[in-house]
């Protein structure tokens, strides 16, 4: 059974916006980030792959075209529906996906399960 928790309404991530939001993976607080990619919803960790720090700085994620996400520490580029990184120091490598799903016009993310018990 997939976790989920409520974002926001549909109508406040029109596309080319993101929003950030905090959730908790094996036991530790992390800091999420939705975008509306031309009308795709995606969301990943906020974690660069490079150095684990977020890479926005104020809810900056997109490139100044609206194409790419980028790092604003070492401008690392990724591909925002995949989340790939496909310039920088982390090329390769992909955010850590989460996944949002529209629920009469709210929007929730779905988190993955937590790992069991030991
Ligand atoms: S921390 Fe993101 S590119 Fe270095």
């Amino acid at each position: 059974m997939s976790r989920s928790q409520p974002l926001c309404p549909a109508a406040d991530l029109p596309p080319g916006t993101t929003r950030k939001f905090i959730f908790t993976y094996e036991g530790i607080r992390r800091e999420g980030f939705a975008a509306n990619v031309r009308g795709h919803l995606v969301a990943y960790e906020n974690a660069c792959r490079h150095i684990p720090i977020p890479l926005d700085d104020d809810g900056d994620f997109f490139t100044t075209d609206g194409e790419f996400f980028i790092c604003r520490t070492h401008g690392a580029i990724y591909e925002p529906l995949n989340g790939r990184c496909i310039h920088g120091p982390c090329g390769g490598l992909s955010l850590k996906p989460l996944r949002v799903v529209d629920v009469q016009g709210e929007l929730w993310v779905v988190l993955p399960d937590e790992p069991p018990a030991e």
